[in-house]
């Protein structure tokens, strides 16, 4: 039974069919007026219905608020807040994907505020400008495996007058208690599968990747990253493998716990191909893994050995690349930029919001225009 009850980086309940604990999670906190945030497609789902049914057997009639897109703009978190303020909501439940738990978090956070969102982005101490004392509670209820915005201190949030997605920062974000329930993902579709489970991928191998010292996040990192190679193509292709699903969760969780340490080109890449041309983000990152990879190569490949020999691969960098080309393979994700019909369009725009992405910095090869330019178009060509 793959259940337990974790206490950090935030209190998660992890277990097949525990959404039945929503009632008493946000009690346990102290939220006694919450606004559930979630997306309109999932609001038009059982899932939805079942919490709200959960929440009312225990005396407690959440409202609902669901004008969210994927890859939220700042005017779904305004339209959130003033939802939030009218009815004097104490809290926030976010349910759904890393959009809809980006949106409930960033909502719970801005309430309180009176600086524009923008000034609270993830450069320098930013978030200390936040009064932290006016933050929301948040509990998180994931139905995607990927993101690990449940136990994630930011949210990304996209500034549509620059069509750039920028991540806000503040440590009191982090949820005060998340509900990681497998079953709420067992819906999902093949795609949606594979490109969130990408999503975590990412993280754990960009943080465990990231050159500064932190063993505790790598040691995370590197079980995350065998979560992913045991159990994502059986999530993609048998949906309702409930232990595969599970475990999935969990890499997720893993992958966002780790990256406290920093991400890299991937998501640095990813963010500004998002923004232009409004891909998803987890199948954005399954394209670029090997072009980065190989890219980084010099500068990780002792690093790189360790992980394939703990997965139980030829302990080389090359098995560990082949591996990654092998899985995307499997899953349906495609080789190339082309197949999210992205072509050479933004190229120039890409490259510069690239390298200021928050996350540039983290790559373990320094992330100069050159680079970026050069990752970005071998990942529109399909060279290694
Ligand atoms: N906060 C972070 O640290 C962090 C990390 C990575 C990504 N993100 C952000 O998260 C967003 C992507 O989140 P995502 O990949 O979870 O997708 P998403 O939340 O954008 O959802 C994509 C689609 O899947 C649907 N969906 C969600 N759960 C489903 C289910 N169980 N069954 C069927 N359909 C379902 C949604 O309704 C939506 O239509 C992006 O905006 C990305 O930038 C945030
Ligand atoms: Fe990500």
């Amino acid at each position: 039974m793959l259940r337990g009850d974790w206490s950090y980086p935030t209190s998660v309940r992890f277990g097949a069919g525990r959404v039945c604990e929503l009632a008493e999670t946000i009690k346990s906190i102290g939220m006694t007026n919450p606004l559930l945030v979630t997306d309109p497609n999932l609001a038009a789902m059982p899932m939805v219905e079942h919490a709200l049914g959960v929440l009312d057997a225990a005396g407690i009639s959440a409202k609902v608020f669901c004008d969210i897109r994927p890859n939220p703009v700042e005017a779904n978190i305004r339209a959130g807040i003033a939802a939030f303020r009218a009815l004097r909501h104490d809290g926030i439940i976010a349910l759904g994907g890393g959009s809809a738990l980006d949106a409930g978090k960033l909502i719970a956070f801005m309430a309180g505020q009176s600086r524009p969102i923008w000034d609270f982005e993830d450069i320098d101490d930013f978030w200390t400008r936040a009064d932290a004392e006016r933050i929301a509670p948040v509990v998180a209820v994931p139905t995607t495996a990927g993101t690990g915005s449940e136990v994630g201190r930011a949210a990304v949030v996209t500034n549509a007058a620059i069509q750039t997605k920028k991540i806000i920062f503040h440590p009191r974000m982090l949820p005060k208690a998340a509900i990681c329930d497998p079953e709420l993902t067992l819906g999902m579709p093949p795609m949606l599968t594979a490109g969130t489970g990408m999503d975590a991928l990412s993280h754990c191998l960009e943080a465990y990747c990231v050159p500064s010292y932190h063993p505790l996040a790598d040691g995370i990192a590197i079980e995350g990253m065998r979560l992913v190679k045991e159990n994502l193509a059986r999530a993609v292709q048998g949906g309702g493998d409930i232990e595969a699903r599970a475990s999935m969760m969990a890499a997720a969780v893993a992958g966002a716990t780790a990256f406290q340490k920093g991400l890299g080109a991937i998501h640095a890449l990813s963010h500004p191909i998002g923004a232009l041309h409004d891909t998803h983000h987890g199948l954005t990152n399954a394209v670029l893994i090997p072009y980065v990879l190989a890219f980084n190569r010099k500068a990780v490949e002792e690093k790189i050995r360790r992980v394939a020999a703990y997965l139980g691969l030829r302990p080389s960098f090359r098995a560990f690349l082949d591996w990654m080309l092998e899985l995307r393979a499997t899953i349906d994700v495609p080789h190339t930029l082309a197949g999210l019909d992205v072509g050479d369009r933004n190229i120039d725009r890409v490259v510069a919001m690239a390298v200021e992405d928050p996350t540039a910095p983290g790559n373990p090869v320094p992330l100069d225009k050159r680079a970026a330019r050069t990752i970005f178009k071998r990942a529109l060509e399909g060279r290694i």
